[in-house]
């Protein structure tokens, strides 16, 4: 019988880790942001989250771009795994893991999953001639072909060889995914690209080389049982999800700290879902003997063009995150993917857009609507709240925000999410125009009415705070200091009418916190 594993209490989540053939660009940068939001999220719900992201050293990818370099793959590697680092420590990833797959802890992880599937008969050496393409780094089959007969240039160089190699019997479970797909209709989000996955598994056929001879491909694992192969790229890097999520950390595969947390969500782009993530990785899991409560369900997003177009080094239109980092903040590039690309879908990224989305979101709407609620509060009532039932229908509609709120981000809908909650700034900045404190400063029989608008501005802001700090945490925490909030913020704190300000609650000095991006004027 198979042991039965009790469901995850941690919310595990991870990203593609990227290749280190090239540094990183926007598309890696949107995903890590993306995933660093749910994760952000799932903390401020007050689960227990391990977040893991990490980059893919080995290859063929690897090795080319290192010799063409003059280096060697392990220095040309280094020096790029320090670039992600860099990025990700600059735009403020909270992850708790770091997958490189060099580290020796994986490496014995690969080495052992093979073992065990070798053992068990699931691989088998074969020999096999064909075209394959350098690039893409796999045989090529006709269904590769163009509509005239030849591999398109998405191939590369493509060569005919002919090798002995080790083989995974990926056909032999083609039923059992299908039938896996069937029944879980959640396993791939958004649901469209479960369709296209059930498509391609239905044109499954053939099994899937997992070695490369050293003579061709050095840069890669050897395999245990034949020192002349090293593994395939991508076996070799999906295995990293278990091996850094602790699988085998202990004298079994399976044990409590794995457990604890397993099956992860993987966040990854569309183009990496067939075959990679939605067929060999579910097939080697179901070969290795997971059972289908512990296959991982994917997040797939979209892609970030430019131009309409990829990103690539020959179009020349690679936009660099660190540059865009350093000249907005992260902050700003955090919530302009955030707000405007839709989870799933593809967006044309825009410079111009990440500016006007900062200085009318941020600077305008959230950010003077903090300071002139503190600087009123200041002057009228020397910072000092008097409290409002927080069964007031004008805070029970925050409230409501932060439900809503909550409802999108649960769907991954964080552009969705966002918009809620700056529906809720505006909704503030429109009760001050109606409202004019100003004026009812002036009279002493509205004092009742002013506390009461300063005080649910207040508490709007409170909500608030605790909304955007998944994206913008910094700002989250700048916003709360102004307020003079100390509880750690938690979505509890946005939902629940206790957490209200207290009366005689005083609040802080107000400072701005998203200063106006200027554009240079256009030529
Ligand atoms: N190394 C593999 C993944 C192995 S996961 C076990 C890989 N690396 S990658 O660097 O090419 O891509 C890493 C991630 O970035 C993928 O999820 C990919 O979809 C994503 N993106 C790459 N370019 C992108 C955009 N232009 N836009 C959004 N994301 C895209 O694939």
């Amino acid at each position: 019988m198979l042991p039965v594993y009790p469901m995850a209490q941690t919310f595990f989540i991870t990203t593609a880790i990227d290749y280190t053939n090239a540094a990183p660009h926007i598309g890696h940068a949107y995903e890590k942001i993306l995933t660093d939001v749910v994760a952000r999220y799932h903390r401020l719900k007050g689960e227990p989250v391990f977040f893991l992201t990490g980059v893919d050293q080995h290859g063929q990818k690897v090795q080319q771009t290192a010799q063409k370099q003059g280096m060697e793959p392990a220095a040309f590697a280094r020096d790029i795994t320090a670039k992600f680092l860099a990025l990700w420590e600059k735009l403020g990833l909270s992850n708790d893991g770091w997958a490189a797959t060099t580290d020796p802890l994986h490496k014995a992880v690969v080495s052992k999953i093979l073992q065990q599937l070798f053992d068990a008969g699931e691989i088998y050496k074969a020999s096999y001639s064909g075209f394959y393409s350098v690039r893409q780094e796999q045989f090529l089959t006709d269904k590769e072909r163009g509509p005239d007969g030849e591999f398109g240039p998405e191939w590369g160089e493509v060569t005919d060889i002919s090798e002995e190699n080790y083989y995974f019997r990926l056909a032999k479970h083609r039923d059992w995914l299908l039938s896996y797909i069937d029944a879980h209709p959640g396993y791939v989000t958004p649901a469209f690209r479960q369709t296209e996955l059930r498509n391609a598994v239905e044109k499954l056929s053939g099994d899937l080389c997992i070695s490369r001879p050293k003579a061709r491909l050095e840069w890669g694992i050897e395999l245990p049982f034949d020192a002349g192969y090293v593994t395939y790229v991508w076996f070799d890097a999906l295995v990293n999800y278990i091996s850094f999520g602790g699988y085998w950390s202990g004298e079994t595969p399976h044990n409590p700290a794995f457990d604890e947390r397993w099956p992860a969500l993987h966040v990854i782009g569309k183009d990496i879902m067939a075959p990679a993530h939605g067929v060999y990785w579910p097939i080697i899991l179901h070969a290795a003997g997971f059972t289908d409560a512990e296959i991982p369900p994917l997040l797939v997003h979209g892609y970030i063009n430019i131009g309409g177009a990829k990103m690539s080094k020959s179009l020349g239109n690679i936009v660099d995150p660190a540059v865009l980092a350093e000249k907005y903040g992260p902050g700003a590039l955090r919530y302009y993917l955030m707000r405007e690309a839709v989870t799933g879908q593809d967006m044309e990224f825009s410079e111009e857009r990440l500016v006007v989305r900062y200085n009318s979101d941020l600077a305008n709407d959230l950010g003077n609507l903090l300071n002139r609620t503190l600087n009123m509060a200041k002057r009228y009532r020397a910072s000092v709240l008097k409290r409002v039932d927080p069964a007031d229908p004008w805070l029970a509609e925050a409230r409501a925000v932060a439900e809503q709120y909550a409802a999108r981000m649960d769907q991954f809908q964080v552009h969705a999410a966002l918009e809620a909650a700056f529906g809720l700034a505006a909704k503030c900045n429109a009760y001050i125009e109606a409202q004019a404190p100003w004026k009812l400063a002036k009279d002493p029989a509205l004092a009742d009415q002013l506390d009461g608008v300063l005080y649910r501005l207040a508490e709007a802001l409170r909500i608030l705070s605790i909304l955007i700090s998944p994206v913008l945490p910094d700002a989250a925490r700048g916003m709360a200091a102004q307020l003079n909030v100390t509880a750690e913020p938690c979505l509890a704190g946005a939902l629940n009418a206790e957490a209200a300000l207290a009366d005689g609650h005083t609040l802080g000095a107000p400072t701005p916190l998203f200063p106006r991006i200027e554009t240079e004027p256009k030529a």
